[in-house]
């Protein structure tokens, strides 16, 4: 597990390497019952340890930051504001909600819906890198900058890494906006629909 005492960025990511290569569920089940049984500062403040939605034998998953206050209510990712976006957008391709995988880079809902912070983040990868492979969907779908920067880590913007494809764990992988941000500038939506579309080509390829 990561220590998230502060460390300088490469201590962390060297140890966020070290954890992943650690972890090792065999199976999708193993992998929630390890991730619900965590114990974390982020999950005091919490109602729910938020894992995902959706059929886990979807060819896509998608990925986004955290839960937020309605998620933590239901324990469910993406069923508040949010969620409502990306189901239209979903289906603007041709896709149900109930059809993909949906969760988030980290369980917890972040007081005040903050964001994440990097040791949060930290502790959370080695457990989504997992999750990742265990799906091990024939896409990946990742929705705003903490989910961008996390699972390719990296620091280029979304605006740069959006419209082309990716790799994560050999998986193609699709960068676009988070929802909640396309609520505050929408728009930015036709980018985002052009992003759904290329998700819709890669599946179909
Ligand atoms: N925003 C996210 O990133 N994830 C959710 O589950 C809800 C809102």
């Amino acid at each position: 597990m990561v220590d998230c005492t502060e460390k300088s960025d490469k201590t962390q990511e060297v140890e966020v390497k070290q954890a992943c290569e650690q972890l090792n569920f065999s199976s999708l089940d193993k992998l929630k019952q390890a991730v619900l049984a965590l114990d974390f500062p982020l999950k005091k403040t919490a109602r729910h340890t938020v894992f995902s939605d959706g059929n886990p034998n979807s060819a896509v998953m998608i990925i986004g930051e955290a839960p937020g206050q309605d998620e933590d209510e239901q324990g469910k990712p993406f069923v508040g504001q949010s969620g409502k976006l990306l189901n239209a957008m979903l289906s603007s391709v041709g896709l149900r909600r109930d059809e993909v995988y949906i969760s988030n880079i980290v369980f917890w809902r972040p007081p005040g819906n903050r964001t994440p912070s990097a040791e949060e983040i930290a502790f959370c990868m080695p457990y989504v890198e997992q999750h990742v492979k265990l799906v091990h969907p024939k896409v990946l779908l990742l929705l705003g900058g903490v989910a961008v920067k996390s699972i390719l880590n990296t620091s280029e913007s979304i605006s740069r890494l959006r419209g082309s494809r990716s790799t994560y764990l050999n998986i193609p992988t699709i960068a676009t906006f988070h929802p909640a941000y396309l609520l505050r500038s929408p728009v930015q939506k036709s980018l985002a629909f052009r992003d759904f579309i290329l998700l819709r080509k890669t599946l179909s390829a």
